[in-house]
């Protein structure tokens, strides 16, 4: 295809998809996920578990995973209470690669293959760089990060023979920009979104396009994980509820949005840092609290002992 023909057809087709971002606010047109396998990870508390919940209403078989054994057996026993069709729940330390590619390797053989994959386990560890000790570290880029390899090594080829899934990545607002105290957490979420992009590539160049990608940043979610964390401007930055934010989610992947950003000024915030002068966006950082944001952060008093 010639120069002209080519530059066209790609003006055009951004036309297309330009109209469709704006008229899906209007006419939402929302997948039927009934009956598929929906894995999530993290599942025993906070956003995790209202996803498996909401999941649940919707008529999915949901396979959940967590270290934590009591939280997960919560989550189940929550969702056979609202009526979920099958509910499948497995231990699985997934920062660990063989117990991931062991405990995968059970639930193909035990539910069958995984069409929505939901990567939200997480944990931070809120001290200063050089305060934190490497164990500590490594470990927040082995849950946050190392274990999205895992999930996806074992779950995706499934999707790719049959060109037909969904990977949902749990990065956060800390996934695009960096804030003090949170230098190993920012660092793993930063690496999801480019490891989440990247796949979302690779379905691109294989033309498996029935392979979808989405990727969630939320600003601060009142589920626990950052508990003592305070916005200096609840008004532009509020503290967000974790209903509304599983609710987001959910109806996020139901309609295959590719990038899910909460609260909605975060989008505009995205753009800005991009183009305004470097010093410019370390004033609007201080004004916006980023700085001070983790002052008081105490977190879950249990994941830090442990
Ligand atoms: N809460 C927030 O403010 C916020 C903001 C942005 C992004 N996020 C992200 O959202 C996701 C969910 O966070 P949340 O607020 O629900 O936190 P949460 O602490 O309530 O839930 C995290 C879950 O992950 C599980 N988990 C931890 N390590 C694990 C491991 N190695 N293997 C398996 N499970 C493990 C925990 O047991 C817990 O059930 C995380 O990825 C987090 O980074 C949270």
């Amino acid at each position: 295809m010639n120069f002209f023909l080519e530059t066209l057809r790609v003006i055009l087709m951004c036309i297309y998809y330009l109209l469709e971002f704006f008229l899906s606010f209007i006419f939402a047109r929302k997948k039927n996920i009934a009956g598929e396998i929906v894995l999530i990870t993290g599942a025993g508390s906070g956003i995790g578990r209202l996803m498996a919940l909401k999941f649940a209403r919707l008529g999915a078989v949901l396979v959940l995973w967590d270290v934590n054994l009591e939280g997960n057996k919560e989550t189940a026993r929550l969702a056979c209470k609202i009526g979920a069709a099958r509910v499948h729940e497995y231990i699985c330390d997934c920062s660990k690669r063989q117990e991931v590619y062991q405990v995968a390797d059970q639930v193909k053989k035990e539910v069958g293959d995984v069409s929505i994959l939901i990567n939200n386990a997480g944990i931070i560890t809120g001290q200063m760089f050089l305060d934190t000790p490497d164990m500590l570290l490594e470990k927040s880029i082995q849950v946050n990060t190392m274990a999205h390899f895992w999930t996806v090594k074992a779950f995706l080829p499934a999707m790719v023979a049959s060109n037909h899934g969904h990977v949902v990545t749990i990065s956060s607002a800390a996934g695009f920009n960096g804030v003090n105290k949170m230098a190993d957490y920012c660092t793993s979420k930063f690496a999801v979104l480019g490891f989440a992009e990247s796949l979302a590539s690779e379905m691109l160049a294989m033309k498996k396009n029935g392979i979808k990608s989405t990727i969630v940043c939320p600003y601060l979610v009142n589920t626990g994980m950052f508990d003592g964390c305070e916005t200096k401007w609840p008004c532009l930055l509020p503290i967000i509820n974790p209903e509304y934010a599983a609710e987001r989610i959910v109806s996020g992947i139901l309609r295959n949005e590719r990038y899910i950003l909460m609260p909605r000024v975060l989008y505009f915030c995205n753009v800005m840092k991009s183009i305004l002068p470097a010093k410019m966006v370390d004033v609007l950082y201080d004004y916006f609290g980023v700085l001070q944001v983790m002052n008081r952060f105490k977190g879950r008093t249990k994941m830090t002992e442990d």
